[in-house]
């Protein structure tokens, strides 16, 4: 199939982006370089690929890109709240207004895959026990855009959508802001952490696994059209805490204490269904044990600060 990723450069799509070519797709990766990453040179030798440089949001740049792809997976957004924060007014225009753009654009005929995130769950009913039915009603800019981007994508009737957990693993375009990927790279480079709300119950999901699950929906597209599905781990429900010890097994001498040092603005504790996934017939098989394997060798592999002495 021929499929263009809006925010292919990022920390998913460039992992995704090889899952794809490593079965034969087309992929078209369409990214503005906001983090000037250079993860998609490895992909450029093969002729299946082909980058565009260019903002997402723009509908002449879009419009032309959309008409030659049979899917699109919709992956660029400012990703995360510390993020949104720092530029609310681009942050809506992308996460909800290119979301937006993609729907009003796609024909009938074409796939949209959207990742949403779980974060909202529970925050007004106060649920721990959350699936695809509990209301998702996000605090935060950052989950306040995806959700209306989700809606767009559903509401058109050309998408489907996963509310994602928090992932881990290595990427060529590494993020060590996520909660897993951020524990072990402090474990590594400082031996110890202060953590807060170390109860709050979280659910989490391999990089890898997320790549898979999307080149699922591509291939069951039409009996998950319309639809939303949680996309985690389920034995990876787990609280700050539990990651902690979990990183300890890995890294002997790390050291957690927690303290009253901060508060998710989105409030997340809870513990995510993936039934619905499940039963659709896509599981997710990467352990957290796995994930903080592969996470070490990448953090060796950081080397030298650019700015340290050391
Ligand atoms: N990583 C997670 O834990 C997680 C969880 C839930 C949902 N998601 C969603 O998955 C998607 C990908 O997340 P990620 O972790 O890879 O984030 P990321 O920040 O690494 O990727 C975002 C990409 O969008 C690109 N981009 C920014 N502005 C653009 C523009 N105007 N035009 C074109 N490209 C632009 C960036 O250069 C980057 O390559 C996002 O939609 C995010 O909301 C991620």
């Amino acid at each position: 199939m021929r499929v263009l990723i809006p925010g292919g450069a990022g920390y998913i799509g460039s992992v995704l982006t090889g899952h794809l070519l490593n079965l034969g797709h087309q992929v078209t990766v369409l990214d503005n370089l906001y983090f000037q990453q250079k993860s998609l040179f490895g992909y450029a030798s093969n002729p299946n690929f082909d980058f565009v440089y260019g903002d997402t949001r723009d509908r002449a740049t879009l419009e032309p890109l959309m008409a030659k792809n049979d899917v699109i997976i919709h992956l660029a957004a400012v990703v995360g709240m510390p993020a949104c924060k720092k530029d609310p007014e681009y942050s809506q225009s992308l996460n909800y207004g290119s979301a937006k753009l993609v729907a009003d654009l796609a024909s009938k005929d074409q796939r949209i895959i959207y990742p949403c995130t779980n974060s909202g769950y529970g925050t007004q009913s106060g649920d721990l026990h959350c699936d695809e039915n509990t209301p998702l009603a996000p605090i935060s800019l950052y989950g306040t855009s995806k959700a209306e981007g989700e809606k767009a994508i559903l509401d058109s009737g050309k998408g489907m959508a996963f509310r994602l957990a928090t992932v881990f693993g290595a990427s060529p375009r590494m993020r060590i802001d996520l909660l897993v990927n951020d524990f072990t790279h402090k474990a590594y480079s400082q031996g110890a952490i202060v953590i807060y709300e170390g109860h709050f119950m979280r659910n989490f999901v391999g990089i890898q696994d997320v790549a898979r699950a999307m080149i699922f929906a591509m291939d069951n597209f039409e009996s998950m059209r319309g639809e939303v599905y949680n996309l985690g781990l389920d034995s990876a429900n787990m609280s700050k805490i539990d990651l902690c010890n979990k990183v300890k097994e890995h890294v002997p001498h790390f050291y957690f204490t927690e303290a009253t040092v901060g508060s998710d603005p989105d409030k997340r504790n809870y513990i995510v269904s993936n039934e619905k996934l499940r039963q659709a017939g896509f599981e997710a098989s990467q352990t957290i044990d796995d994930g903080i394997r592969e996470l070490l060798k990448v953090y060796k592999m950081f080397g030298r600060n650019e700015y340290g002495n050391v």
